[in-house]
């Protein structure tokens, strides 16, 4: 599968300079603001995970970039070009979506389906382009078999060939394993993987926060308006202090003597369950090897010593859940 995606996108050339700008870009309908003030630079060869609760203006975000809404506020670039009517056709070349919902005719065949589409997009060798997109999704086997009589996660992937065909530059992806099996998203995962490997900038929202860990350069949180953006460990370390956890067969006799003036340790506390302790650290590099003498030092048991995770999830939730402008949406 890789290979195929690799095969498919190997003639577009990267290009310089970033391959999305947005500076204060915005869409209302009339009075309902779908996303304002938005502000972003995406580098080519990125993979940026858009996420955000229901109605955050996401799919609007990609539709306004994708020069199939016209924004209400600010400016972007796309591919190079500015946003703008004028430059709509030389963007459209240059980039694919695969939008929420798949959209294909569904009384028509796999074949015939992206034969319409690669005919619509004045795609040369269709006939090879639309092999090799079916390859890349693996559905080699399925390309005779009429659309509407494919499940929901197969029809997913005739829509990612679909998005394939064009050997696109920029490729946003609007929650593109949104109801697929975790065998079938491990594997669409995979080809965002093999697409990213050959440089494709892939612009992707997704509500699968570990799909972001796991794919994503940089993510940015929108709820609305941006809520954060960079790295997930960076977002990580910003919202959330280091820590280790200590566990112990026993309570120790005098946590403070042992865990107090260790080196990179600037404070602790008991976790609720006797023989837990929770070290706020600096460097868990210093801290732990440090913990564990003082620990072996005072007879200690010791059970684990382990340094604490906070996921992408951790960070979205923290962010979103208590977010005024997502309960009032949904209220
Ligand atoms: N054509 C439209 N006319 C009026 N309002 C719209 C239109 N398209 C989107 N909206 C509104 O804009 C807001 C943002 O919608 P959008 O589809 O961008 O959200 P989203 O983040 O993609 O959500 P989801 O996670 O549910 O897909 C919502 O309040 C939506 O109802
Ligand atoms: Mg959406």
């Amino acid at each position: 599968m890789l290979d195929q995606a690799s095969q498919l996108i190997a003639g577009q050339a990267r290009q310089k300079g970033p391959a999305i700008t947005a500076r204060g870009l915005g869409k209302r309908f009339g009075d309902r603001v779908a996303f304002s003030d938005v502000s972003f630079e995406i580098g080519y060869g990125e993979v940026f995970g858009f996420l955000g609760p229901n109605g955050a203006g996401k799919t609007t975000t990609v539709r306004t970039l994708g020069t199939l809404l016209a924004p209400t506020s600010g400016s972007a670039t796309v591919a190079g070009f500015p946003l703008a009517p004028e430059n709509a056709v030389e963007i459209r070349r240059r980039i694919a979506i695969m939008p929420e919902a798949p959209g294909l005719y569904l009384k028509l065949t796999v074949v015939e389906n992206l034969e319409c589409f690669a005919d619509l997009y004045e795609i040369s060798e269709a006939h090879d382009r639309v092999a090799a997109a079916l390859q890349a999704v693996n559905l080699g086997n399925r390309g005779r078999d009429t659309c509407g009589t494919l499940s929901k996660g197969l029809r997913q992937r005739v829509a990612l060939a679909r998005a394939l065909l064009s050997d696109p530059e920029i490729l946003f992806l609007d929650e593109p394993t949104a109801g697929l099996d975790p065998v079938a998203a491990r594997e669409a995962h995979e080809l965002i993987d093999g697409l990213r490997k050959r440089g494709v900038t892939i612009f992707l929202t997704t509500h699968r926060l570990e799909e972001a860990e796991r794919l994503c350069d940089r993510v940015a949180i929108l709820n609305t308006t941006l809520r954060t953006i960079g790295r997930p460990d960076e977002l990580r370390d910003q919202l959330f202090a280091r820590t280790i956890t200590v566990r112990t067969l026993r309570p120790l006799a005098d946590p403070g003597k042992v865990f107090g003036g260790l080196e990179a340790v600037d404070g602790w506390r008991a976790d609720g369950a006797a023989g837990s302790y929770v070290l706020a650290v600096s460097d868990a590099s210093i801290a732990a090897p440090g913990a564990t003498r003082a620990l072996v030092a005072a007879g200690a048991d010791v059970l684990s010593i382990a340094e604490s995770h906070h996921s992408l999830e951790d960070v979205y939730l923290e962010l979103i859940a208590e977010d005024p402008e997502a309960s009032r949406r949904t209220a």
